[in-house]
């Protein structure tokens, strides 16, 4: 049986960035991320080269304050601006943000003091405010649901991956602006003004591109307007407070955001302190992004099948372990390398969090939920920066001396190990609010995960009953020998529903009268393949998933397999989209048990009484496809399938039928009436 809530994992097709509106909003996210690089990067440089020649001290305090500059709007405004993003129209407070940003940042050069550098880091941080919730609630309008984890790495893509750019286009324009200043002093043009330039036009080319983009839909605006701006914070925190998942989610992403803090807080002291040195920090700054790259992309491929919200809590409890592994041990290779380690489970923690609040909350409250995050992640940030360096400098610096092995123990070292102790409780927290598979080991997910089996969510509700499917070619015998496993079943007290594909349901029935139709024999193999899938369809819905909810056994006559074996195999389509099309139109519903009865096809045919059906008047070697195909898939998963050998006699066959189901059936299902009678149910035929 496979483990509940599984089913076999399906290769994607398309692909996200195909989708036009999204490819625009990304565009125009990785040119301002781009520009908000360059900015951090120009504006702290700036200010160091305003306060030259005032000492160290004050011109690291300068430095600071373009930071403090920066954090200070989400303090101050980060609620407000998510209310803007789900009140007023989305895009257009994107374009004036865009424009206004553009304004900003041309002025700094032009103004050139220092206090006009802070004033604009704290204006274009204020309406970064407003740009970044518009667009986070807008990516999940522009993609379909399954996408959005994918959009979202993309979106982290170029959030992140642009820093390196920025770094690079700031090192070769600040080099470039130095000859021309060399080549005519005159000029008066600073190292910084190139990067600043490229900073204003990339948000202009956002605003042109945003504007374009039509797309963004405006319907949540009607729907929150009735509430007041004041009345829409409270309710936003509200429904923050309201939802386990989310709050989980909260929960979790702010703890991890305390726990980077703190290794930013006490990060450089700590290399210094492994003789690191500049080169060593900035080694284990790369390996944090590293990290995340790595943890972003390949992390949730490895364990694609895991439940993303189990998921999530425990990246957090590994992020932190990983954090108290740093904390003690003493040699920077190895710290480089738990740093990559780090990264990865930040990274993961990062795009599930992102993703989840983007699938659980609703259109209309999303801006709200991402700026609340956005701006208590700030607030927590900046508060554990400042605490952890203070706090590391307060405990100074120990030698530990047991036995003859001395150990040198410092405030860094009880930082990082108050923060890995941070990391773990929150992640236990996280999950327990947010597992959606209570009661099954996280060992046996993990390890289906790596196996490669999906999880399915709850939502799809868990069937009870069990779950048989017949197989096999012509002429196999496979209907006589599913009847009477129907009957063995009832014998032995469980509730069967006995049933057959094509043709189970009212649709059905008509479905298969133009599918078996011999005058049909134009019929395209993709528009049979879609019929059979949508006699499927309606066969799940209307009869096996009732049944096997009211906890009955259901036996079919033919599955999903058939249109493998027949139309990927037989007519030569791609298996992949066949099994594709058919996991769809099921809902991923699998058998529990498959018995193919396989026979040769020679065999087979010769048994057929009838006149032959469309199908049956196949070329032999597409019934030899057929039986090669319903072999393979039983061999690639022999715990959910039983061959039998179809040329043994009738009553051989069956006892070895039963003996297989025997072994794999639950204990029976009593009907709640009988139950409550205590009579063993009669046998119904
Ligand atoms: P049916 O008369 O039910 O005969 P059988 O006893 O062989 O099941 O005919 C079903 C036919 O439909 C059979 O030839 C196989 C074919 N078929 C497909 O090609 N694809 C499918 O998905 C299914 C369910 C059946």
């Amino acid at each position: 049986m496979s483990t509940p809530g599984r089913a076999a994992q399906r290769r994607k097709t398309s692909h996200v960035l195909a989708i036009a509106p999204f490819r625009r909003l990304w565009t125009a996210m990785g040119v301002c991320s781009l520009g908000d690089w360059l900015n951090i990067i120009a504006l702290t440089a700036l200010a160091g080269n305003l306060t030259q020649g005032s000492g160290f001290q004050a011109q690291s305090l300068a430095i600071g304050g373009v930071f403090v500059a920066k954090m200070l709007p989400a303090i101050l405004l980060g609620p407000l601006a998510g209310t803007v993003a789900d009140r007023f129209d989305r895009r257009l407070t994107m374009v004036v943000a865009d424009i206004v940003r553009f304004g900003v940042v041309l002025s700094i050069p032009l103004v050139g003091n220092y206090q006009w550098v802070l004033i604009a880091a704290f204006l274009v941080e204020c309406v970064n405010l407003f740009w970044v919730p518009a667009k986070d609630a807008t990516v999940p309008n522009l993609v379909p649901k399954e996408r959005l984890e994918e959009a979202n790495q993309f979106n982290l893509l170029v959030t992140y991956g642009t820093a390196p750019v920025a770094a690079a286009l700031f090192a070769v324009g600040s080099a470039l602006t130095s000859m021309v200043t060399a080549a005519f002093p005159a000029s008066g043009v600073k190292p910084t003004d190139l990067a600043l330039g490229i900073n204003a036009v990339a948000y202009l080319v956002s605003a042109v591109l945003i504007f374009t983009l039509r797309s963004i839909p405006k319907d949540h605006t009607r729907q929150a307007s009735t509430l007041s701006v004041l009345g829409q914070i409270v309710d936003g925190w509200r429904f923050v407070g309201g939802n386990r998942v989310v709050k989980g989610l909260i929960i979790g992403m702010l703890g991890a955001f305390a726990a980077g803090g703190a290794v930013v807080g006490v990060g450089k002291a700590y290399v210094s302190a492994l003789h690191g040195g500049d080169a060593g920090y900035g080694a284990v700054f790369c390996a944090v992004f590293l990290g995340m790259g790595l943890g972003m992309f390949f992390g949730l491929r490895l364990l694609g099948g895991l439940s993303r919200r189990r998921m999530f809590g425990l990246s957090i409890i590994l992020a932190g372990l990983t954090l108290a592994a740093i904390a003690v041990i003493h040699d920077l290779v190895i710290v480089v390398m738990l740093t990559v380690l780090l990264g990865a489970c930040a990274g993961i923690a990062w795009i599930i969090g992102y993703t989840m609040i983007g699938l659980e909350v609703e259109d209309a409250l999303r801006g709200r939920t991402f700026s609340f995050l956005q701006s208590l992640a700030r607030v927590v940030l900046l508060l554990v920066v400042a605490v952890a360096s203070g706090l590391a400098a307060v405990f100074g610096s120990h030698l530990l001396a047991v036995g003859g092995i001395s150990y040198q123990f410092d405030g860094s070292n009880v930082v990082l190990l108050l923060a890995a102790l941070l990391a773990v409780v929150v992640g236990l927290l996280a999950f327990r609010h947010m597992d959606d598979r209570r009661g099954i080991p996280i060992g046996v997910d993990l390890m289906a995960a790596l196996r490669g089996e999906k999880f399915v969510p709850e939502a799809e509700e868990q069937p009870r009953g069990f779950f048989v499917a017949f197989e096999g070619g012509e002429g196999s015998g496979k209907t006589t020998q599913s009847r009477l496993l129907a009957i063995w079943l009832r014998d032995q007290g469980f509730d069967v529903v006995q049933t057959r594909e094509p043709g189970s349901t009212k649709v059905g029935m008509r479905l298969r009268a133009i599918l078996l139709d011999a005058t049909h024999q134009g019929l395209s193999a993709r528009s049979e393949t879609l019929l059979y899938a949508a006699d499927r369809a309606e066969h799940v819905e209307k009869v096996i998933r009732p049944a096997l909810k009211r906890g009955s056994t259901v036996v079919t006559d033919r599955y999903v397999d058939s249109s493998l074996a027949y139309q990927g195999a037989g007519r030569a389509l791609e298996p992949e989209e066949v099994a594709q099309i058919n996991s769809w139109a099921t809902g991923g519903l699998l058998p529990d048990l498959t018995v193919l009865i396989d026979v040769p096809p020679s065999v087979g045919l010769r048994r057929m009484a009838s006149p032959a059906d469309r199908i049956e008047a196949e070329p032999l070697e597409f019934h030899e496809r057929v039986r090669r195909e319903f072999r393979t898939l039983a061999a690639a998963a022999p715990e959910r399938y039983l061959v039998v050998d179809g040329t043994l006699q009738q009553a051989e066959v069956s006892r070895l039928i039963q003996d297989r189901v025997r072994e794999v059936l639950p204990d029976p299902v009593p009907h709640e009436a009988e139950a409550a009678t205590g009579t063993i149910p009669a046998i119904r035929d």
